[in-house]
This record gives C-alpha cells, sequence and structure tokens, in this order.
C-alpha cells in the first residue's frame, strides 16, 4: 500500500467522527451568531456616524446596558447551555463494546498498544487503524513531557502528561484516511510528530489485526537475510523489538511490521527502501533531535539490505 494512492483528511470541519461532529457543529452556530452580531453592531455605528448623526441624545446609557451588558448576557448564556448539552455525548461512559487502544506520547513518536476483547494485545508505532462505527477507549500517557492527541477529523484533543493516564473515546463514522497530531509544544521534533489512521470495514479491521499479532515472518531473500543479521550486529535491537527475533528493545518504535506500515518517522517519510536508507544514514538531519543515532558508517550495500528486510517485515 503506497501512501501516495490517498487522500487524507485533518481538516477539523469535514468530520468523520461522532465527536468531531458535534464539534463542528458548535463551530458553526458560533461563527453564524458571532457574524450576526457584527451585522448588526456595523449597521448600527453606519447608522449612528452617517443616517442619524445626534438624533438620540442622552440614550448612550440605554445603549451601553442594552446592548453591552444585557445582551451578551443572554447570548453567552444560551451558548454556554448548548455547549454544555453536547458534553454528555462527548463524555460518554465508556461503552461495553469498545475497543481499548494505548497511546504513549514519546519524543517525538507514538508507541501505540491494542488490547483486544480475547486478551491478546500487540503493539506498533505511529499509525493506527480503527473499525468504523466502533467505540474506540483511548488511554493516553506520556513518558517524558506533555503531549497532546489530536485526530482533527475524529474528535477532540487530550493531553497525556507524564505520570498520568487521561482518556478519550472516539467513534469514527466514515472509512477513509486521516492524520493525527501532536498538539502541544513538546521539543526540537513537535512539528514532525504526526501520525497516519486508516479507518476501514470490521473485516479488513480484523484482518489487520490477526496479521499484527504474528511475530515477524523470517527474511527470504539474500539481501534481506543480511539485512536481518545486519539489524543485530549493530545492536538495533538494543532499541527496537522485531518480535520472533533476538531483536527485543523497547526504547524505540517496534519495528515487527514495519513493511506494513504507510510512513516511518512518525508520517514524516513515506514508507520507500530509498526514505528508511535516507533516515538510518541521517537521522539527525531527517528529525532534529531525534534520539536514534545516525548509522553513517554502512555502506550503501548494507543500507539497501537492511532497508530491504524492514521493508519486508509485512
Ligand atoms: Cu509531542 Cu508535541
Amino acid at each position: 500500500m503506497n501512501l501516495s494512492e490517498f487522500q487524507w483528511n485533518n481538516w477539523v470541519l469535514e468530520p468523520a467522527g461522532r465527536g468531531a461532529e458535534q464539534i463542528a457543529e458548535l463551530f458553526w452556530w458560533l461563527i453564524g451568531g458571532a457574524s450576526l452580531i457584527w451585522l448588526v453592531v456595523m449597521a448600527l455605528t453606519i447608522y449612528a456616524i452617517r443616517v442619524q448623526p445626534g438624533k438620540h441624545p442622552g440614550q448612550a446609557g440605554v445603549l451601553i446596558i442594552g446592548g453591552g451588558v444585557i445582551l451578551p448576557v443572554i447570548i453567552l448564556a444560551g451558548y454556554l447551555i448548548y455547549g454544555l448539552g453536547l458534553l454528555p455525548a462527548l463524555l460518554a461512559p465508556e461503552p461495553a463494546n469498545a475497543l481499548k487502544i494505548s497511546v504513549q506520547g514519546e519524543q517525538w513518536w507514538w508507541r501505540i498498544s491494542y488490547e483486544l476483547e480475547d486478551g491478546n494485545s500487540f503493539e506498533l508505532a505511529n499509525e493506527l487503524r480503527l473499525p468504523v462505527e466502533r467505540p474506540i477507549h483511548f488511554e493516553l500517557k506520556s513518558s517524558d513531557v506533555i503531549h497532546s492527541f489530536w485526530i482533527p477529523a475524529l474528535g477532540g484533543k487530550v493531553d497525556m502528561i507524564p505520570g498520568r493516564v487521561t482518556e478519550l473515546l472516539l467513534e469514527p463514522v466514515k472509512t477513509g484516511l486521516f492524520r493525527g497530531m501532536c498538539a502541544e509544544y513538546c521539543g526540537d521534533s513537535h512539528a514532525f510528530m504526526n501520525f497516519y489512521v486508516q479507518v476501514e470495514e470490521w473485516e479488513q479491521f480484523h484482518a489487520w489485526q490477526l496479521r499484527q499479532q504474528q511475530p515477524a515472518e523470517d527474511p527470504k531473500s539474500e539481501t534481506s537475510k543480511t539485512g536481518s543479521k545486519l539489524f543485530l550486529s549493530n545492536g538495533c535491537g538494543a532499541c527496537h523489538n522485531i518480535r520472533g527475533t533476538m531483536a527485543d528493545g523497547t526504547l524505540g518504535p517496534d519495528l515487527t511490521h514495519l513493511g506494513s506500515r504507510l510512513s516511518i518517522g512518525a508520517a514524516l517519510l513515506p514508507n520507500t527502501e530509498e526514505n528508511l536508507i535516507k533516515w538510518i544514514s541521517d537521522t539527525e538531519r531527517v528529525k532534529p533531535g531525534v534520539h536514534m543515532p545516525a548509522f553513517n558508517m554502512l555502506s550503501n550495500d548494507e543500507l539497501k539490505a537492511l532497508a530491504t528486510y524492514l521493508r519486508g517485515l509485512k
């Protein structure tokens, strides 16, 4: 699957989730109300200056009390009641059929783990797949600084705070590809801390999650066998986990099915062989401040073998 084949959406006003629909509705009511008030104020101003200057002496007090106090209180109270009325649906208690996903913010990527109804779980990074029309209960954490988890097209944003677990309930109502982001400044590469969300029909989602639970397939071609040896001999396994191999690090992203992901570097680059080579050999240039060192001592052939191996982890 290739990222360029997709149109992705991260536009708040094209909602594809229950929460986002309500947020967009509130937004349009606020814009509508504000525009109406602006037009009335402009009309009154033109009337007072151009049409009938000096026609109503001594009535400024009425205007200030009426237009400056009473009217705003009525309008803002109306909006407050309407806005509070939306909250119960946004903060609804976790439905029994909710899918549980835990997401941990890291500098600057997302550690994602799915907890399935059958008790199984699996981990991946920087990419979510969600079934459509199914509530999703997110548990949000942070290992370092405050991040903020936001998928604009699906719902509101929630901070990820070190030492605490925050929660978010989303329910996608449309299939498609969406983009999520970190919405709280968190250091050098905050702007490069993004992720993709694919919302699919249940059957597709189910097949995907079964695949993700499997350990990595053994490399088949000679090049990818060389790549897998290089991965272990260069110590990549100290930070990265590839389930089913000796690599069992937990500091960096789980790479067990890296080949099946759309992007690398937290939605920074499309997942291609060329970009993997660029990433491995020059991490700091691609993503300032990244904790992974550049492996620029590897030859071109070695980099190519590594990339072939990683791309093969479907
Ligand atoms: Cu994480 Cu900004």
